[in-house]
């Protein structure tokens, strides 16, 4: 503690946000070194690298990794740059490889990271390189129900301690089978945001009913969703909870009807219906009866970039963002339900999606609007129900008394305040674990999990 508090950008008790933190290059500067540079960040999916020796291209920011699963199995995050001049080592999206060349002068690492090759290492050298000192950076990894996370920070706390109680929400949908989850993709695309505007959007039900007016039109006359509209948000029994930065939406429902995903329609409900019913005795074995037949986890992001499951919003710049869109499914759910989801997923998001472009357009606008010399001097107003949250005797985290609340996106800004103004991890605050983890379902999920 004792750090000289630079960033104060969201007023708590008006929720007044400066908006310079949207362009600002210096800002965006100490992002990539504060938040990007130490938080857990989601990097992919253990099925994207199901074998011994499978690697995966990804990025930590705007830092390009490489995801590899070495030849006894274990995971790594390696910093996609040679030690000697700097080039990338791995030029494709993924593959199977032993061994990565760099091909500007030889260097050779092993998947695990370790140099093991140097041409010339004995006349050029004269034996007299430490390669031991010289392998791929490495970044810490864990995993959560196949979902794998990496951070610089030799300092973090545990993934578990950083995701805390989220997990009991998270649980309800990446960690209900015992066959675990693939991930297919990713979509990848470029948009001119700034990556905090649809972080920011994951709790934003507020907007659903007139940004999506056409887009839910469209699916109320062709796939016989129920339609929506303002009075339908503000009488839902829907909620939003908090924790470490992390943001959820859920219902609470006893109505054993399956969570809401895209690809359910009037044609396919009973598919979805059966599919719910079928696993639910599993699911209830893994997550006890309240999150297996009542919870059901809604829009989500995971501090500070993960969005609506597995999708990542990369920073490339204050007003550039790369999207990556994979599709999660139950590994053992049948063909006609994965399909279904499928298509789907990238009906609503991913760079065609209806949904998706509804969003985009407000993002840019967002974003734009703090270029605006005028503009900056005028804050944001995130004063939606304040004081309205608090804690739950139900429900982990700080939550929110409706499902239409900006105290989500208050808090989001406080965290990033709380990640911005750190030396180091000490000054970074966790809630507690408080929450009952009912079930057999742990951190790690199954079955592309690992032996300790
Ligand atoms: S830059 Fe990689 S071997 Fe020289
Ligand atoms: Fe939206």
């Amino acid at each position: 503690m004792g750090t000289t508090r630079k960033y104060a950008v969201i007023d708590p008790a008006t929720g007044k946000l400066d908006r310079r933190i949207f362009s600002d290059e210096a800002i965006y500067d100490d992002e990539m070194e504060k938040i990007f540079g130490r938080a857990w960040l989601m990097i992919g999916h253990e099925s994207l690298v199901p074998g011994p020796d499978d690697f995966f291209h990804t990025y930590m920011g705007e830092d390009p990794v490489i995801l590899t699963r070495d030849g006894q199995g274990r995971l790594h995050a390696l910093l996609n740059m040679c030690r000697h001049r700097g080039n990338r080592v791995v030029r494709c999206d993924d593959g199977n490889a032993k061994r990565f060349m760099c091909t500007y002068h030889g260097w050779t690492y092993r998947n695990d990271g370790a140099l093991e090759y140097v041409p010339g290492e004995a006349q050029a050298y004269y034996d007299a390189l430490d390669k031991v000192s010289l392998g791929l950076i490495e970044a810490r990894v864990e995993t959560y129900a196949g979902i794998v996370f990496a951070t610089w920070a030799k300092d973090a706390p545990s993934l578990e301690a950083y995701l805390g109680d989220a997990r009991w929400y998270l649980d309800t949908v990446f960690n209900r089978r015992d066959g675990g989850m693939q991930a297919l993709g990713p979509m990848k695309w470029l948009e001119p945001v700034n990556w905090k505007t649809l972080v920011d959007n994951c709790s934003d039900n507020y907007h659903v009913p007139t940004s999506h007016l056409s887009s839910a039109r469209v699916q109320t006359r062709f796939l016989g969703r129920p339609p929506l509209s303002h009075e339908d948000q503000f009488a839902s029994p829907n909620r939003h909870a908090f924790v470490n930065g992390h943001s959820l939406t859920f219902r609470d429902a006893d109505d054993n009807t399956p969570r809401y995903m895209h690809g359910m329609s009037s044609e396919t409900m009973r598919l979805f219906q059966e599919y719910h019913e079928a696993t639910m005795p599993e699911v209830e074995r893994r997550l006890g009866a309240l999150r297996a037949r009542r919870v059901q986890l809604g829009n989500h992001s995971i501090f500070p970039n993960g969005i609506l499951g597995l999708r990542l919003a990369l920073p490339r710049g204050p007003l550039k963002t790369e999207f990556w869109h994979f599709v999660l499914l139950d590994r053992d759910a049948p063909e006609d339900i994965k399909r279904a989801i499928r298509i789907g997923s990238q009906a609503n998001n991913g760079a065609a999606g209806m949904f998706e472009q509804d969003d985009v357009d407000n993002w840019r606008q967002v974003s734009l609007a703090s270029t605006s010399r005028l503009g900056r001097r005028h804050p944001q107003d995130l004063s939606m129900g304040l004081g309205h949250a608090g804690l739950h005797s139900d429900y982990p985290g700080l939550v929110s008394e409706r499902y239409i609340s900006e105290n989500n996106q208050r808090l989001f800004y406080r965290r990033w305040e709380e990640f911005m103004n750190a030396e180091s991890w000490a000054d970074i605050p966790l809630d507690p674990i408080t929450a009952r983890f009912d079930g057999t379902a742990t951190m790690l999920g199954s079955p592309w999990s690992l032996p300790p």
